[in-house]
C-alpha cells in the first residue's frame, strides 16, 4: 500500500545566485512549515549588470517553466534586481501569488535620524524607475545616496561557497560612503540586494555607526499572509530542494552549502 500524501504549502524562491538564501532564511524563520524550492540562475549571474529586456525575458521563461513543472503555492522573487524590473510581467503571465523583494527604502527613511539614507544595490537595481519611485514616494524627506557595484554580489557569492571574503574589495566599493564627512554621512543604509546580508558583518566593521536595513523580515511577514490564502500541494514527503541552471563549476561546494541551509538536494533545472 502506498504512503498517504501530505499537504504542504510549497514556495519557490528565485534569485540569480545565493543571495535569495538570505530571504529564504528570514521567511523560514516565520514560516517553518513551508516547503521551500530554491532556484538560482547561476548561468546568467550576476543580474546586476544586465539589461532590462534580457532580464525580463529570462526571468519570465524560468519562472513560467518552474510553475509548470513544479506544483507551487507561491513564488518569492528573492532578488531586488529581478523584482524591480520583472514583477509586472511576471504577475501578468504567471497565475500564482508572487511576492517581490525590493529595496527597504521606506523603513530606512523612517528609521533615519539625520535624514541621510544610503542605498547600496546593484547598478541595474539603482537605475530602475521602480527604485526611483520608491525614493520619491517614501524618502522624499531624506537625502538618498546611491552606491552600486555589480561586484559586491560576486564577493558575497564567493564568500558563501568558499568561506573567504574579499574585505579589501568591499572597502573599495563602499568608499563613496566612508569617504564622506561625518555630517554628510548616512546613519542608515539599505541593503538593496539580497546577497548583501551575507557580508553585513564586514560592512558593519567598516561603518560601525551605520544601521543596515534589509527586506528579509518584512518578506517573511508578507509570505505568511500570502501562503495562508494560497493553495495546498500534495506530496509524498515535505523536502526542501534547490536547483541551478547552466553549468555549476563548484558543484560540491554549492551542494554542501545548500544542504547547510536545509535543502536535501541540488539538482539541474532545464529551461
Ligand atoms: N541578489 C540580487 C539582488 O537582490 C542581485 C545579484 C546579481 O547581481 O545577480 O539584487
Amino acid at each position: 500500500m502506498s504512503e498517504p500524501k501530505v499537504k504542504a504549502k510549497r514556495v519557490l524562491f528565485f534569485d540569480s545566485g545565493v543571495g535569495g538564501l538570505s530571504v529564504y532564511k528570514a521567511v523560514k524563520a516565520l514560516n517553518p512549515d513551508v516547503e521551500a524550492y530554491y532556484l538560482f540562475d547561476n548561468e546568467c549571474f550576476p543580474y546586476g549588470n544586465k539589461g532590462d529586456h534580457f532580464l525580463i525575458k529570462r526571468i519570465e521563461a524560468l519562472l513560467e517553466k518552474a510553475s509548470k513543472i513544479f506544483e507551487l503555492s507561491a513564488i518569492v522573487v528573492a532578488c531586488n534586481t529581478a523584482s524591480t524590473v520583472a514583477l509586472p510581467e511576471l504577475r501578468l503571465n504567471i497565475k500564482l501569488p508572487i511576492v517581490g523583494v525590493v529595496p527597504a527604502v521606506k523603513p530606512a527613511a523612517k528609521l533615519s535620524k539625520n535624514k541621510i539614507v544610503g542605498l547600496l544595490a546593484t547598478p541595474g537595481c539603482l537605475s530602475r524607475e521602480y527604485t526611483n519611485n520608491l525614493i520619491k514616494n517614501f524618502a522624499s524627506d531624506c537625502k538618498v545616496i546611491k552606491v552600486g557595484d555589480a561586484h559586491l554580489a560576486e564577493i558575497a557569492e564567493d564568500r558563501l561557497s568558499t568561506g573567504v571574503v574579499d574585505k579589501a574589495g568591499i572597502e573599495k566599493i563602499v568608499k563613496p560612503f566612508t569617504s564622506l564627512q561625518k555630517e554628510e554621512s548616512p546613519d542608515t543604509i539599505v541593503l538593496g540586494c539580497t546577497h548583501y546580508p551575507f557580508v553585513k558583518d564586514v560592512l558593519e566593521e567598516l561603518m560601525p555607526e551605520v544601521r543596515f536595513v534589509d527586506s528579509g523580515e518584512a518578506i517573511g511577514r508578507r509570505v505568511k499572509t500570502v501562503v495562508k490564502e494560497a493553495k495546498y500541494i500534495e506530496t509524498d514527503k515535505i523536502q526542501n530542494r534547490a536547483f541551478y541552471t547552466g553549468v555549476l563549476k563548484n558543484y560540491e561546494d554549492r551542494e554542501k552549502m545548500v544542504k547547510d541551509f536545509g535543502f536535501v538536494s541540488l539538482e539541474k533545472f532545464e529551461l
